[in-house]
């Protein structure tokens, strides 16, 4: 059994005492034991927000990594330095960083094997913009992202991770792709993963959906048999609405 994982993505949003107290907010409510919950605020928060986590079982995840371990790469931050922080998990190749930062298949890969090697597990996003949607491309652009992605992965590391399929024209815009292009996309993922690696990795891979997740859709994305959990933007920034995602069942 696939334990359902949501997580928050904060994007470039919250101090680091707004973060805090939300994070303090959230642990004062009652969240499901069978949900498995990540939060990843910006890098200055990391660490406060690890204290604010104590003894609670959310889980901290990072947006971005670099791919060395240490060097000179100005304003670049390493895998290690995100688990020395308080990460579990780190979000890699978002649409956004792919979109407005020339993230590329080529660095994807060298981020999540960056993270693997530190004990980070990533949280891998793939998704078709709306120009290839509309050329026919949907399935050929996250077959493309999810093998380059993963070149050289092992069985075991696919099996481990967290692959978000986020339709970008879906992101930020009010716009969640129907439950069942959403299932689409997340069952494409898992077909692909076991063509790649076995279909025993294939069905220990979690998938999440990611694109305008609100408390109400999220009951019938996650009704869906591919869909393993959630990666949440606007509406995990509030905790009243991201405690209604993770309380969907
Ligand atoms: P959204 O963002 O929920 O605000 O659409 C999702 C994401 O970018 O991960």
């Amino acid at each position: 059994m696939r334990k359902p994982i949501i997580a928050g993505n904060w994007k470039m949003y919250k101090t680091v005492g707004e973060a805090t107290a939300m994070l303090k907010e959230l642990c004062r409510m009652p969240l499901p034991e069978t949900v498995e919950v990540v939060v990843c605020p910006v890098f200055t928060a990391l660490y406060p927000a690890q204290a604010a986590l104590a003894g609670s079982k959310i889980k901290l995840g990072a947006q971005n990594v670099h791919w060395e371990e240490k060097g000179a790469f100005t304003g670049e931050i390493s895998a290690v330095m995100l688990r020395d922080a308080g990460c579990e998990y780190v979000i890699v190749g978002h649409s956004e960083r792919r979109q407005y930062f020339a993230e590329t298949d080529e660095s994807v890969n060298k981020k999540t094997k960056a993270a693997l090697a530190a004990g980070l597990k990533p949280i891998v996003c793939v998704g078709e913009t709306l120009a290839q949607r509309e050329t026919g491309d949907t399935e050929k652009v996250i077959v493309r992202q999810v093998k380059d992605g993963l070149t050289g992965l092992t069985p075991q590391q696919a099996a481990g991770l967290v692959i978000a399929y986020e339709p970008v024209w879906a992101i930020g815009t009010g716009k969640t792709a129907s439950a069942a292009d959403a299932a689409q996309g997340c069952s494409l993922i898992r077909r692909t993963v076991a063509e790649l690696f076995g279909s025993e990795a294939a069905s220990q891979l979690r998938i999440q959906y990611g694109g305008s997740v609100k408390p109400e859709n999220i009951a019938e994305l996650m009704a869906e048999a591919d869909i393993d959990g959630a990666l949440v933007g606007g509406a995990s920034l509030e905790a009243g609405s991201f405690s209604k995602i993770i309380c969907y069942q």
